[in-house]
């Protein structure tokens, strides 16, 4: 028999169905509520409540699981590649060699954007943050590319326009950085892999061919695994809940880069070293910054720290700590900034405020320190993160038009003014 909730309100008994995934995680289905009791749930910043069901990310925060489609976060950093990731969580299953080869060739072959772009970046200031350039051209991919403004066209037709997503998002991502320097674009070069195009379009210039390293590519793409999904986080509700609208792919991920932006989601690989170089200018005086991170009265937060999910560890954050150590071994770099990140984590990990609140260390408090050594500059941090997480939105999106979602609209409860009668200006 099907388990059931009981709610006891207003002298009724209301039965609510208990609906179980396939890791056994219960949720009520509170979805009749409104009808049957005339009740809503109330839950700020959905901490306790279910959005959807999805097949995608597994993920679980007390014991610190990560799992795309089944496969652990741990397995996929090791043996795969950020495209075949790619493709797993858009389409469900890991592809098979001549699957792998013909999404690869697909995706090179998109890399090239319209010249027109060149137009649109002109008008952007040389100081815009890169996030908000990268919104700003994924989003005018929809003026580019009219057909995508309808996510009902044929399977085909909508597969153009994720494939197009993927191999143009390298592209915005190093010329919003080029508009930035106020360095002419570079152009893609379809014969490298993904990560080496985009760090080549990154660091070239007309008079320099840079070359990609390796070992720079390889740590790359292993982050870009990292960040591909991560179930229903702020960006990925937020393009849920866009594409819910039947707006486009390219706008609801321009929403997503949106909400990935903030220091309280992606922005805080970004806000991470510049609390570390902060504390470092400062005198390096680790403590300091740990009692006003403690302090109440003090806004001040210890970034790359904390995590919604995770309350014991943040898997990410294990993988690729050991990523950051070989980067910077290999590449032979001794940072500062690294030696105080060591400091502080030693000391926020003794500490019982951080104990106690489960406060530690996330997959952006390292994340930083590897884009620095890759010689990513710090407001591209957050640009990193969205290229990584770009299939991950995607996978979300096509789950929600495939289950035929309905429009995302959540209630409230009102705690304005009743009725009041408007009094004419002179009388105020
Ligand atoms: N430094 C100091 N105290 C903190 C921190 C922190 N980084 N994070 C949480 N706390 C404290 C809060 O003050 C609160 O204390 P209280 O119980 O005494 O009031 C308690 O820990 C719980 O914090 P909440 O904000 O309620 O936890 P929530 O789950 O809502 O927030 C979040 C999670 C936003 C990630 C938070 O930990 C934070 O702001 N961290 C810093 C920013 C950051 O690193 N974000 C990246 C997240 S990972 C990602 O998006 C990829």
């Amino acid at each position: 028999m099907s388990k059931v909730a009981e709610l006891h309100y207003n002298n009724k008994i209301f039965k609510l169905p208990i609906i179980e995934g396939s890791e056994n995680e219960s949720a009520i289905d509170i979805s009749k509520l409104r009808n049957e009791a005339a009740l809503i749930t109330l839950d700020q910043g959905f901490k306790n409540t279910g959005s959807t069901k999805s097949s995608i990310t597994f993920l679980n925060g007390e014991k610190g699981v990560l799992r795309y489609r089944g496969y652990s976060i741990e397995e996929l950093a090791e043996k795969s590649s950020f495209l075949e990731v790619s493709y797993l969580l858009i389409y469900g299953e890991l592809p098979k060699k001549n699957q792998l080869e013909n999404f690869i060739e697909d995706i090179s072959k998109h890399t090239l954007v319209h010249e027109d772009f060149k137009s649109i970046l002109d008008g952007f200031p040389s100081k815009s943050h890169p996030m908000g350039v990268l919104a700003a051209l994924v989003s005018s991919l929809t003026a580019f590319y009219p057909k995508s403004l309808d996510p009902n066209r044929s399977a085909e037709e909508v597969n153009g326009t994720i494939i197009r997503a993927i191999a143009k998002l390298p592209t915005l991502a190093a010329w919003s950085f080029k508009n930035r320097m106020r360095q002419p674009v570079v152009y893609p070069n379809n014969n490298l892999g993904y990560c080496e195009n985009f760090i080549r379009m990154m660091f070239s210039l007309p008079t320099f061919e840079y070359e990609v390293n390796p070992v720079v590519a390889k740590a790359l793409d292993k982050l870009l695994i990292l960040h591909a999904d991560h179930e229903q986080n702020c960006s990925a509700s937020t393009v849920r809940i866009v594409g819910s609208s039947h707006a486009s792919l390219y706008a609801s991920v321009s929403a997503g880069i949106a909400a990935l932006w903030g220091p309280l989601h992606g922005g805080a690989n970004q806000a991470v070293i510049e609390m570390l170089e902060a504390i470092k200018n400062a005198g390096g005086d680790v403590d300091r910054f740990i009692n006003r991170a403690k302090d109440k009265n003090d806004s001040f937060r210890l970034m790359g720290f904390g995590h919604r999910v995770y309350k014991n560890f943040d898997p990410r954050a294990k993988i690729i700590k050991k990523a950051a150590d070989d980067v910077l071994n290999q590449l032979g770099i001794k940072d500062p900034v690294l030696d105080i990140a060591m400091k502080l984590e030693s000391a926020a990990l003794k500490d019982d405020y951080f104990i106690e609140r489960g406060l530690y260390p996330n997959v952006d408090f390292y994340s930083g320190i590897i884009y620095r050594a890759l010689g990513i500059p710090t407001d591209m941090f957050t640009v990193m993160f969205a290229l990584g997480r770009l299939p991950g939105w995607i996978a979300q999106w096509k789950e929600m038009r495939e289950n035929h979602e309905p429009i995302g609209r959540p209630r409230q409860i009102y705690t304005g003014h009743n009725l009041r009668k408007y009094i004419p200006i002179s009388k105020r």
